[in-house]
Parts: structure tokens; sequence; C-alpha cells
């Protein structure tokens, strides 16, 4: 169900336009420990002074985020990843010259003035620079690095429109600027560089072989498992994520032929139970279900990035009135098509292979 607020002033009217003094109103209550949503050239995120223990933990109380999650910490600068990073390897420096400002976060060893809140008390903090106007201009008219995580409700779909940060997050967050639909539409690229290889522990619109072009090998991605302590490198993966307000079935097969007919299959098995199904699906295979109750097209097979772009918004669309469940295709998995599964992975219920 969509979320409405009961009180009369209603969650639109914190989305203002990001005009310059709109974005300087909004640097002014960062600094003074209070939350503000923001446009990122990826997702919109949910920001505090990432200084500020006290308007860091405010992020996880709104988003009803796990504690154990650490934050992404935005900057403007490189003066500012000096304050909040130390020991940067060379190796860094270089993917930074490439792809900052850009949708590639790097985990690096913390230094003392990050509070324990941002990292989950870990000895490394994640540091991105965003390619996004409002956003570095925000960042820099508040004078400090930005903690924040997607402003969405934990365990939903990452907003790409300001109206999904009003939809998940209303009255809880002070100022939302609004920036349009995202350009890409997922989570920026997490690598972890604090050891002999670069490692990815998120995928994202970097994808490896991008990084490898400047790395000369293919860095590997991480296991979401955890090793024999208990710990997991990347903690936000174990969480399920990016759920729509029913259950979804990812068929994860690759062959598009058996992939559709297994589609067809579902259809057919959850409506003589008497279920209403849903299909997520791209533009060239939209004719294939004309039986189901809500089809969503997101995007097309020949644009992967396009799917990026429409995939939490489709996410969002299926309602429950008209889909009990939604069955999900595999997009592929080249170039960004491996961040796309990854997500749908972490959105699905059960994955039909
Ligand atoms: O594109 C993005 O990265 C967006 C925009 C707003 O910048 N932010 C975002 O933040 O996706 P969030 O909190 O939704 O996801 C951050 C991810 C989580 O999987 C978290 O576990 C991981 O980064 N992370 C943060 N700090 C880490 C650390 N020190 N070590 C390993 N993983 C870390
Ligand atoms: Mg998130």
């Amino acid at each position: 169900m969509k979320r409405r607020t009961k009180s009369s002033s209603g969650p639109t009217k914190v989305i203002v336009r990001a005009t310059p003094s709109k974005i300087r109103e909004a640097a002014a209550l960062l600094a003074n420990g209070k939350l503000v949503a923001f446009p990122t050239e990826t997702v919109y995120g949910l920001g505090a002074n990432a200084l500020d223990e006290k308007a860091v933990a405010k992020i996880f109380k709104a988003k009803g985020r796990p504690s154990d999650n650490p934050l992404i910490v935005h900057i403007a600068d490189m003066r500012e990843l000096k304050m909040v990073a130390k020991n940067i390897p060379d190796v860094a420096f270089k993917l930074m010259k490439k792809f900052w400002p850009g949708p590639l976060t790097f985990v690096l060893p913390k230094k003392a003035a990050v509070p324990h809140v941002v990292t989950a008390s870990g000895k490394t903090v994640a540091v991105r620079m965003p390619e996004n106007r409002i956003a570095l201009a925000l960042i820099k008219a508040a004078g400090c690095p930005v903690a924040a995580p997607s402003a969405n409700l934990a365990g939903k779909p990452s907003p790409t429109t300001a109206a999904h940060v009003a939809e998940d997050l209303g009255s809880n967050v002070g100022l939302i600027l609004d920036g349009g639909k995202t350009r890409h539409g997922l989570e920026s690229t997490v690598v972890d560089v604090t050891g002999k290889k670069v490692e990815i522990l998120r995928s994202g619109a970097v994808t490896a072989e991008m990084l490898e072009k400047v790395l000369g090998y293919l860095p590997e991605t991480a296991h979401h498992a955890p090793d024999k302590k208990g710990k997991v490198k990347s903690p936000g993966m174990k969480y399920r994520h990016y759920a729509p307000n029913v259950d979804l079935l990812l068929v994860a097969i690759s062959d598009r032929k058996t992939m559709i007919a297994e589609v067809e299959r579902l259809i057919g098995l959850y409506h003589r139970k008497g279920l209403l199904v849903g299909v997520l699906t791209s533009k060239e295979h939209r004719k294939f279900y004309q039986t189901a109750d809500q089809v969503v097209v997101c995007g097309s097979l020949n644009d992967l990035p396009s799917v990026a772009k429409h995939l939490y918004d489709s996410l969002r669309t299926f309602d429950p009135h008209m889909a009990d469940v939604i069955i999900a295709e595999n997009f592929g998995s080249k170039g960004i098509g491996h961040a796309i599964f990854d997500r749908l992975s972490r959105a699905a219920s059960k994955i039909i292979h």
C-alpha cells in the first residue's frame, strides 16, 4: 500500500525545486544538524553532516535502518577526502581520477573525525564524490562532508524521484531538493581498495570491465556470505532490499524463449490459484503477457541503462490492488545488466533458475 500521511500539511510541501536559494537553505539545515534529501546521479540520498554524530543518528531513525549498516560519505572536493580517510592507496587515486565525480564509492581506512555511527563502528569509511550539480553545490555550501544513504525506507526500492522520497519519508525529512529523475537509477558501485586487489562489494553503473581498463585486471565481486567470524564485507548486502509491496519472483533463466515460456506458465499457475499476477518486462517482451493483470514495462533489452534508470520506479508502480504476486524477467547480465540482476535478486522472495 502507498503510505499516506494524515497530517494536513501532507508530504509534498517538503519538496522544493533546487534553486540556488533553496540549496543554501538546505545547506544551513545540514549545518544545523537537520536531515535533507537531495538528488545524485544514482538515486536520491538522505543527508546529514557526516561529522555530527547526533545528526547522523537521525538518518537511521528516519529510514528504520539497522545500525550495523554503514553509510556512504559524500564529498565535493579532494580536501574533504583527506578529512575522512587516511592511508589512501595509489590505486584509489588512479580510479578517482578516471571516475570522480561519479558513481564509484571507495572503502578506505577511516580518520578519527568520522563518528562510529557513520561506519557502524568499523575501521573503514565509504566515500564518493557524486556527479550531480545540486549535490555538489549542497555539500560545498554546507561546508562539511555529507553522510547519505539512499532516501528510502529500509527494505524499499531506492528513490529515483523526489516524490518517491516524500512517499517513504514524508515529514521525517526537513527538506527534499527536487532535481528531477536521477540519471542512472541504480546506486553507485562500491569498491574495497584496502586489500591487495580491488574488490567490488556492490555492482553499479561503473562495471567490472570499466574498472579493468584502469586496473589491468578484472576485479572480483565479493561474496556476500559471512566469513568464519560471521562478518560480511559489505554489510548492506545481507539484508533483503528493494522489495516492492508484494512478493516478487525472479525468473533467472537466460535463454529468452525458455524464460518467456516459464513466465507464461507461472501466470497460468497463479491464476488457477485465484491470484492476480503482475509482470515486470521489457518493451520487446510485453506482447507475450496479455493475460497478466498488471504489466510494467521497464526499458528496452537493447538499452540496459534504460532498464536501470526505470527499475526502482517500475517496482514502485506495482499496485497491490492489481497484483498479488510479481513475476520479473531476467534482463541479461552484460555491462550494467549485472547490477540490474543483483538488485532484482535482492528484491525477490524467490529466484527461479
Ligand atoms: O549511489 C549511492 O551510493 C547512493 C547515493 C545516495 O549516493 N547511496 C547509497 O547508500 O546507496 P546506501 O546506504 O543505500 O548503500 C551504501 C552501501 C551499503 O551496502 C553499505 O553496507 C555499504 O555501502 N558500505 C558503507 N560503508 C561501508 C564500509 N565501510 N565497508 C563496506 N561497505 C560499506
Ligand atoms: Mg540503500
